[in-house]
């Protein structure tokens, strides 16, 4: 008895949480995934450095970063729910082509992961020619979602 109690409250309680707080939801969104992609890019331009010439190559360091972006790329996808579009400040760069396209948004989403996976395994064992290469595939990915799906 005391437990059902419990639960009629909790789902009460839930309720009114979502339904009060949409525009919250949305912001608590883009907040997020906004965090991902920060992260994504913190760890993204180390590498172009070294990839470029303007830092020296250090494997190691590469293949970490490579691995931390590899673990953020999957994780982007679920600040895109539906109902994120705009939050409060307007302060997202997501273009609203990425509601009403969202499944070749996700088919995007898939490419970065496969593409950063594939990368943060070659870095361990590959060649700096072949790292170079698959890390021009990964940028690859990230710019052909950003042409479409973000804001400059
Ligand atoms: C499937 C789409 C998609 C892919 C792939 C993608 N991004 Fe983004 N990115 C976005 C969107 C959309 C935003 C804007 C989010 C917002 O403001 O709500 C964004 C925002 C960002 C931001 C923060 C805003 C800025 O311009 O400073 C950075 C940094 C970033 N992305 C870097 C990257 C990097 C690096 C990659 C590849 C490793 C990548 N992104 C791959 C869609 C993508």
């Amino acid at each position: 008895m005391r437990k059902n109690v419990f639960l009629i409250s909790a789902a009460v309680a839930a309720t009114f949480t979502f339904g009060a707080s949409a525009q919250v939801k949305a912001d608590a969104a883009i907040e997020y995934r906004h965090s991902v992609f920060e992260v994504i890019g913190w760890n993204f331009k180390p590498m172009a450095a070294m990839v470029k010439g303007e830092a020296p190559y250090d494997k190691e360091a590469f293949a970490k970063r490579a691995a931390n972006v590899a673990t953020m790329a999957p994780m982007a996808l679920e600040g895109f729910a539906p109902g994120t579009e705009k939050g409060d400040k307007e302060k997202t760069q997501a273009k609203p082509a990425i509601w009403e396209k969202m499944d070749d948004f996700k088919g995007k989403m898939s490419k970065l992961a496969e593409e950063s996976t594939k990368l943060a395994a070659i870095s361990k064992t590959g060649t700096f020619d072949e790292i170079k290469k698959q890390f021009g595939a990964t940028g690859a990915a990230c710019k052909a979602c950003h042409d479409d799906y973000k804001q400059k």
